[in-house]
């Protein structure tokens, strides 16, 4: 039996914690939230009695053999390699960090102690993704050489921490590219970046005066507080001649929401958002091939228990991960030098 404890008992806590719960080779022992309130009718609603106001006495429990870290993006790497360091194995929520020297620590921290650390990209775990990794693995699409991410929210910073940047690290890019990137970057083979040039704009704010359109917004809502980006786009350059376009906002003034993920290679193009279809050609013939799937769209919460459930087999079976921390590491070096392309005006060489 793996005992798991939850660190962050926030809005994704219970994506976290319901698999857990759901998993037959797993024993959910405890949760940690800083915020005793949060922390306690987390607690009732699971039944779970051993709470931890902090993460450092929940870390000295020795029956705990993995957390999850679903805090702040500030404190992901330092709680991350208290963890590794306590001996526990570590399924951490994106982004990895906030610098790329957080993000290299944690990688030194997971090599020192053998644990598994898996980086949260929930978007890997989904089941459309995995079907078209499998036709991407059999060269159905080709070489990738070109991918576009979109994912544009005309009215929608969720505030509270997501928007200070001194604990998210930033706005849309951080918190909505960091998917977006990834996934590609995943799909086409994971290629080595060379250079970034990115743009970020602070030209809307978080536009709390807007009315009759509601809006997620988080626990600690607060209007005045608000320092990140509204928007960034890049362009990312891999060292196999591939190219990456993407860009995110928290707010435009964009007709309706956009998600969209499209991947073309040299055989065949891919979308995967907002639903999986893929395109071919066949006797002179140009074809967009449906497959025939339960849900053409990303499942949320089918895609965390999938992902629960393979951290889980990878710390009791020894199975590697498929978000391991050196993906996190490459994610947290392009979404740095989108932030230093932006700062400078200048192209970033990685
Ligand atoms: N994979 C995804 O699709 C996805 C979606 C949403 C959020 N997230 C990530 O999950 C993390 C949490 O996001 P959320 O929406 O649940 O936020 P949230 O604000 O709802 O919850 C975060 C919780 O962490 C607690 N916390 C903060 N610092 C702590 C510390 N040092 N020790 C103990 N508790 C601490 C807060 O009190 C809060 O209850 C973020 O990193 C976010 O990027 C991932």
């Amino acid at each position: 039996m793996l005992k798991v404890g939850v660190i962050g008992g926030g809005s994704i806590s219970e994506f976290h914690i319901i698999p857990y719960m759901k998993n037959d080779g797993v024993e959910l022992v405890a949760l940690c939230d800083s915020n005793e309130q949060r922390l306690a009718k987390v607690g009732e609603r699971y039944s779970v009695t051993e709470l931890y106001s902090s993460y450092e006495e929940l870390l000295q429990n020795p029956k705990i053999d993995a957390v999850s870290i679903c805090t702040w993006n500030n404190t992901h790497a330092v709680i991350a390699i208290a963890a590794l360091e306590a001996g526990k194995h570590v399924l951490v929520e994106k982004p990895l960090s906030m610098t790329v020297a957080q993000a290299l620590a944690v990688e030194v921290a997971v090599k020192k102690s053998g644990k598994v650390l898996q980086v949260g990209f929930v978007r890997r775990h989904g089941d459309n993704t995995k079907l078209l990794k499998q036709f991407i693995d059999q060269d159905e699409l080709g070489e990738i050489y070109y991918a576009k991410a979109s994912c544009l929210r005309r009215l929608g910073n969720p505030g509270g921490w997501f928007s200070d940047q001194s604990k998210s690290g930033g706005g849309p890019l951080i918190d909505l590219g960091v998917h977006m990137i990834d996934i590609c970057w995943y799909l086409m083979g994971k290629p080595r970046p060379v250079s970034v040039s990115g743009n970020t704009y602070s030209k809307l704010g978080n536009r709390s005066h807007i009315q009759n359109l509601s809006f997620y917004q988080a626990a600690d809502y607060d209007p005045a507080l608000n320092d990140v980006e509204d928007l960034a786009n890049a362009l990312i350059r891999f060292d196999n001649g591939a190219s990456l376009f993407v860009d995110v906002s928290f707010t435009l003034h964009a007709k309706e929401e956009e998600l969209y993920v499209k991947l073309f290679g040299e055989k065949g193009g891919a979308e995967i958002e907002p639903k999986l279809v893929m395109v071919t050609e066949k006797n002179n013939t140009i074809l967009n091939v449906t497959p025939q799937v339960d849900n053409l769209s990303f499942d949320f919460e089918k895609a965390f228990k999938n992902e629960i459930n393979h951290f889980v087999d990878c710390c009791k079976e020894g199975k590697e991960t498929i978000a391991p921390v050196a993906d996190g590491v490459q994610i947290m070096r392009m979404l740095n030098a989108v932030y230093e392309s932006a700062k400078t005006g200048k192209e970033v060489y990685l």
